[in-house]
């Protein structure tokens, strides 16, 4: 699936930047190959609108804010506010007589210290991560970077329980356990699915061993993992120790072949026990583990075809659960799955 040519992908939430980057004004975004800009104002209202003029065709993002929040072109200071409509024209006589002039606004929204944003009526709500809420818990904010991927790639990847053992082998996987005990059991829901598995992982390093307060050896992990349609997902962690480690990853699709992978976590211990550095690092070498392989793959996700037939392995369910809602869901809106090499 190519995002960017799926109208119907503009109609749910996707995180965009952490709240902290609209700390010193205006940023733009490039999302399912549109360009935005997103903003904060004085009283804490939020913005996200075109980054076009529509006068001469300016980046919008490259002006600057006034006093009282709008943004201001910066090549001929036409103003726009929150809602994307041209509220001054400096050259008139009267500079706010600027009738129906305006650019497309967006939804904005501000959850788990991200800023979100959805180019088209929501079909979903945000997603719902309970340990946000829950007592005990704290977040770290872990990765903020552009893959050279296609989204459903990412989300693909996130849900198939037989690549750790290969692409983890330097951390936690071992080829030595091809697949977990029991497979997972897909349950769906209206926005996505879960399913729960337990694994057998390895600790291994003074650096997994103090992030997990876990001996060097093995340990088993409990995995609930949920799939937020399109392309989000929560991955709770469950380790004997009590340790809860609750990682929630976007792939936020900005071109067919680019994603701004968006990663955050909520665990149940204090800084004293484990710092934020700690908690980054231990995550830091799995992901990289993933963008290797993944930015070896083509942005599409082709399935083997073995025999003149799709292949399938048993581990592969939740990706083909993934693909199936996803091509239902452009069946409902009427449209089809638009593809760069032939499925
Ligand atoms: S291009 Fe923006 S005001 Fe002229
Ligand atoms: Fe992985």
């Amino acid at each position: 699936m190519l995002p960017t040519r799926q109208p119907i992908l503009r109609r749910f939430w996707y995180p965009v930047f952490r709240a902290s980057h609209l700390d010193d004004g205006q940023k733009p975004f490039r999302l399912l190959g549109e360009d935005i800009v997103v903003w904060r104002k004085p009283d804490g209202t939020l913005a996200a609108i075109a980054d076009r003029c529509p006068h001469r065709s300016a980046k919008l993002s490259l002006g600057y804010l006034d006093e009282t929040g709008s943004l201001v072109c910066g090549y001929h200071g036409w103003t726009f506010d929150c809602s994307g409509k041209c509220v001054r024209i400096p050259q008139r006589e009267n500079p706010t007589a600027t009738g129906k002039i305006a650019v497309d606004g967006y939804r904005v929204a501000e959850r788990y210290g991200h800023i979100w944003v959805a180019l088209g009526e929501p079909l979903t709500p945000l997603p719902e991560i309970p340990e946000a809420n829950e007592a005990g818990f704290r977040r770290v904010d872990q990765f903020y970077e552009e893959w050279k991927i296609g989204a459903l790639r990412l989300m693909e990847n996130s849900f198939d329980v037989a690549h750790p053992a290969f692409v983890h082998r330097g951390t936690f996987g071992s080829t030595s356990r091809p697949l977990p005990e029991q497979m997972p059991i897909v349950t769906e829901h209206a926005n996505g699915f879960d399913y729960y598995v337990e694994s057998e992982v390895d600790v291994r390093g003074d650096d997994s061993a103090d992030a997990l307060k876990i001996a060097e050896g093995t340990t088993t992990r409990k995995r609930t993992n949920t799939w937020f349609m399109p392309f989000a997902r929560r991955l709770g962690i469950t380790y004997p120790n009590g340790l809860r480690h609750t990682i929630v990853t976007a792939a936020t699709p900005m071109e067919d072949a680019r994603t701004m992978v968006i990663q955050f976590c909520f665990r149940n211990d204090t800084e004293a026990d484990v710092s934020t550095e700690q908690v980054i690092a231990f995550d830091r070498k799995i992901v990289d583990e993933d963008k290797l392989v993944l930015e070896g793959c083509s942005p599409d996700v082709p399935l083997a075809v073995v025999d003149g037939e799709e292949f399938h392995m048993p581990s592969d369910k939740p990706g083909l659960v993934m693909r199936r809602r996803l091509r239902e869901l452009l069946e409902a809106h009427g449209e089809t799955e638009s593809r760069a090499v032939p499925a």
